[in-house]
């Protein structure tokens, strides 16, 4: 697709300079157009489009999302938000034996609080000794026999930085731990293929660089483990026989629908496929390339105005989230959006993440309307 054409597939880009996609991917017309869809059908049909399409469209989501992370369908669930997902797994894994949980300062906090709750969990909070990524080695000082596993992310939403998860599957098992990747800032930005990785758990979802909305995360469990993790909180969708209607009968699902929590958010199933679409169609290579393009012109460019940045020193190891370091993040921000340009805030920084809809014009207004 031309530049042209992607751009205008995106309606926002045509009122505002849109530079917040690790917040909130941009709306397309196709998922717009798969909405009305599931409207009109829903309209049609009622509760009898749940027999005729729902539960297809939903394999289809699975199955173009499995295909595009590596995985197998049969590892997939789908869930309401990567806080769930994180919680079914915490519920299903046995502390008798290990009950050390290795997480970092720069994860976000939702993964932390899933093992913080928990009062016989002594949880491992690294400390970032430069601000901006944690050294493989200190996973490997942290990890013992005691580990129950290692929790952290594939990049870092406060700094960017992309953790070399594969170093750390290997750190992790050596100790016969886990590793649990939140890999919610990486797919849709740089390519993941898990069935070249030896993660034990992954989660992401729709919301971000997927293009898809809110309201679904994906869970990915390695199959190997899948029927050696039984369900602690569940639902009718993780039953095997989910319309047996037996309450004495709960039998889980034998592939990663055991650890669905309940009836799907239908109008995101449809925005994510429309997304997914966008994303497979341009190819995760091509906008790779051109997301690293875009964010070396906006670091380069941001330099050059003499500002601060929190970013990791080797470009190997930046993703597409610029942070920008300000004493008065959200002033900025809202001076920014007075000028129909979006960013965010973090503490300490405004964040800026141009995504493969984005211009080098784009970031050039950003730049030239940065606040004196
Ligand atoms: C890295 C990361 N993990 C988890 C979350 C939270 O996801 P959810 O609201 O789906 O639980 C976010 C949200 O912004 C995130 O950036």
């Amino acid at each position: 697709m031309e530049l042209n054409q992607i751009r205008s597939e995106f309606p926002i880009l045509k009122n505002k300079t849109y530079l917040n996609s690790c917040s909130l991917g941009a709306l397309s017309q196709r998922s717009m157009t798969r909405l009305r869809e599931f409207q009109d059908i829903w309209n049609s049909h009622g509760a009898s489009a749940w027999y005729s399409t729902w539960t297809n469209v939903i394999e289809e989501l699975r199955s173009r999302v499995s295909f595009f992370l590596g995985a197998e369908t049969r590892e997939l669930a789908l869930l309401p938000s990567t806080s769930t997902a994180l919680s079914v797994i915490a519920e299903c894994l046995d502390y008798k034996k290990r009950n050390k949980v290795v997480c970092t300062e720069l994860d976000f906090p939702t993964l932390a609080f899933q093992w913080a709750v928990k009062p016989d969990i002594e949880l491992v909070v690294l400390p970032t000794t430069d601000g901006v990524k944690i050294d493989p080695q200190q996973f490997a000082d942290a990890v013992d026999d005691k580990t129950a596993l290692i929790a952290t992310s594939h990049i870092f939403y406060t700094t960017s930085y992309i953790q070399d998860i594969e170093t750390l599957s290997d750190i992790a098992h050596q100790s016969g731990a886990f590793l649990l990747v939140d890999g919610y800032q990486a797919p849709g930005q740089i390519p993941v293929d898990l069935a070249k990785s030896s993660v034990d758990f992954y989660t992401t979802g729709s919301l971000k660089w997927l293009c898809g909305g809110p309201g679904l995360s994906y869970l990915y469990v390695r199959h190997e483990l899948i029927e050696t993790m039984y369900p602690r909180i569940t639902s009718w969708f993780a039953a095997r026989d989910q319309f047996d209607f037996q309450l004495d009968n709960f039998e889980p699902h034998q592939d990663s629908r055991r650890f669905e929590m309940g009836t799907p958010a239908l109008p995101t199933i449809y925005t994510a496929l429309g997304g997914q679409e966008c994303i497979d169609e341009i190819g995760i290579e091509k906008i790779h390339e051109r997301n690293t393009w875009l964010r070396e012109h906006l670091i380069a460019q941001l330099l050059a105005k003499g500002l601060d940045l929190t970013v990791p020193e080797n470009p190997s190891d930046r993703s597409a989230i610029v942070m920008i370091q300000s004493t008065q993040p959200d002033k900025i921000v809202e001076e920014l959006a007075q000028k129909d340009i979006i960013v965010d805030s973090r503490p300490g920084h405004v964040r800026a993440s141009p995504h493969f809809y984005n211009s080098i014009d784009d970031i050039d207004h950003f730049i030239n309307c940065w606040p004196r």
